[in-house]
């Protein structure tokens, strides 16, 4: 009997643990059907191709507000195009908290936004102001909402939290079962730095880097991990750049923490000397934590092949570079401190870590799986609806040429923003079809897909946001404080 909307014919099916050649049935926007041999009225021809879970980018900036109104410029619209070209079919965006204000009315509007996504969404809740009325009313109600994650810096001058105020956020993160990830770095040592570096005149972008080296970063985590260990928190580490801070990593989970890392594609294709451009070019490549050395390259891969990096998000950035509401917002000749931090990469996420990843022999095609898909949707709740190729699974799926060469450029990843900092690289690999729920949204480059199309991914409670349950002396502080 014929009942599938859609059958997946010839291709090889690659899970995070399984590689396997078979058809699969689609009906409803599920996988219903893993056989050798499927019918079907309409069929996709997968011969020679990888079908993969479609990619779950755990961390990227859409339309995100500004303090001030306004937004970024990569809208929910383009985000999502550029997000289908690369074979991402699932986000966690973030919604904000301006210090000073609550975090309801900025979801509501940023909910409005999302409405016009096509890619399927869920939002981290950033916490910059843990007051009282955010912590003990405003929290619980955005979890009950099905956010699930809370994100908090430890840097920036608008967004930092002191030690007492993330204190806070864990321990109300821990009463509602909530997920927490962590923006390490140390925003005092920072500042002091940054002073020294503008005083002796060193503005350009290269100096970006000067001002927050990796022991800054590796500060911030050794704290932001020591904290959660007080309050039995499990967190994520966001965006690690180098060994040296993915070892205090390795240490907790070695002790048993709930602690993960996430690093991302600038950490293991960008260097510092990116940032040394001629004139504002360097600006292309800031973000924080800064882009290392090439030596650091290999220090990441070696942690992301022993599985303590074991996400790779884009941590996309809806900045242009031209124009006056992106990089160039305080002039072209401002100096670094006041360049915003952040690249996009949307869609050159998955093309750069499979080339760099699968392709150069470093991690293998499961492991490529696990990090762009399987263990983000574990990681954020998400599983087994998202990251996976399984019978009643969201049919979320990429069709992937693996010998495919394609030469980056930002013509080719439909985003809003102006420019891609991998201009030129040569990549193995590329997203030929993608899949929403059973809806080709992608093929060969063309991107079909409703505004207003992608669903909201309420999240419940889940494993990884447990906590062990293991608290100094016995005193859960979390119930009062
Ligand atoms: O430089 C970065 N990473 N910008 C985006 C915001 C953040 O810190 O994640
Ligand atoms: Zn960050
Ligand atoms: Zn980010």
């Amino acid at each position: 009997m014929i009942d599938f909307d859609l059958v997946v014919r010839g291709g090889t099916i690659v899970t995070g643990i399984d590689t396997m050649r078979a058809d699969l049935g689609i009906r409803g926007g599920r996988i219903a059907a893993i056989a050798e041999k499927i019918e079907g009225r309409v069929t996709l021809d997968a011969d020679g191709l990888l079908v993969l879970p479609g990619g779950v980018d755990s961390h990227c900036h859409i339309e995100q507000l500004r303090a001030g109104g306004g937004s970024d410029e990569e809208t929910w619209e383009s985000g999502s195009r550029s997000c289908f070209a690369g074979g991402t079919t699932s986000v966690i965006t973030f919604s904000t908290q301006f210090k000073g204000g609550g975090i309801l009315e900025p979801l509501a509007e940023y909910r409005k936004r999302a409405g016009r996504a096509m890619v399927d969404y869920s939002f981290h809740q950033i916490i910059t102001d843990p007051t009282d009325d955010v912590v003990w009313k405003e929290i619980p109600e955005v979890v009950s909402e099905g956010i699930r994650s809370l994100k908090v810096f430890l840097t920036y001058d608008a967004m930092h939290l002191d030690d007492r105020q993330y204190l806070r956020v864990l321990a109300a993160a821990r009463r509602n079962g909530a997920f927490v990830t962590v923006h390490c770095e140390n925003y005092e040592a920072i500042r002091w730095r940054t002073e020294a570096l503008l005083a002796d005149g060193k503005t350009a972008p290269k100096y970006h880097s000067w001002s927050r080296p990796r022991m800054i970063e590796r500060e911030a985590t050794q704290r932001a991990i020591a904290l959660a260990e007080l309050v039995d928190q499990p967190i994520q580490v966001f965006h690690v750049s180098c060994a040296e801070v993915a070892e205090e990593i390795a240490r907790a989970q070695a002790r048993g923490l709930k602690v993960w890392g996430e690093t991302c594609p600038q950490y293991l294709a960008l260097t510092a000397v990116d940032m040394d451009r001629p004139g504002f070019e360097g600006a292309k490549f800031m973000c924080s934590p800064a882009p290392r050395d090439a030596a650091d390259h290999a220090g990441v891969w070696d942690m992301v092949r022993r599985g303590v990096l074991d996400v790779v998000s884009s941590d996309h950035s809806g900045f242009c570079y031209e124009g006056t509401r992106g990089k160039r917002v305080n002039g072209a000749d401002a100096s670094f401190r006041d360049i915003p931090n952040g690249i996009p990469g949307l869609a050159t996420r998955l093309p750069i870590l499979f080339s760099e990843g699968v392709a150069a022999g470093r991690i293998d095609i499961n492991q490529f799986v696990r990090l762009i898909a399987t263990t983000p949707a574990k990681l954020f709740g998400l599983y087994p609806q998202k990251g996976s190729i399984a019978v009643g699974a969201d049919a979320d799926l990429v069709l992937w040429d693996a010998t495919r060469q394609v030469t980056l450029s930002n013509g080719l990843l439909q985003q809003a923003i102006d420019y891609t900092p991998y201009e030129g690289m040569r990549v193995t690999g590329w997203p030929v079809a993608t899949l929403r729920r059973g809806e080709v949204v992608m093929r060969d480059g063309r991107v079909q897909a409703e505004p207003g199309s992608g669903r909201f991914l309420p999240r419940g409670p889940y494993e990884a946001a447990k906590p062990r349950c293991v608290l100094p002396d016995g005193f859960d502080a979390s119930r009062f404080a």
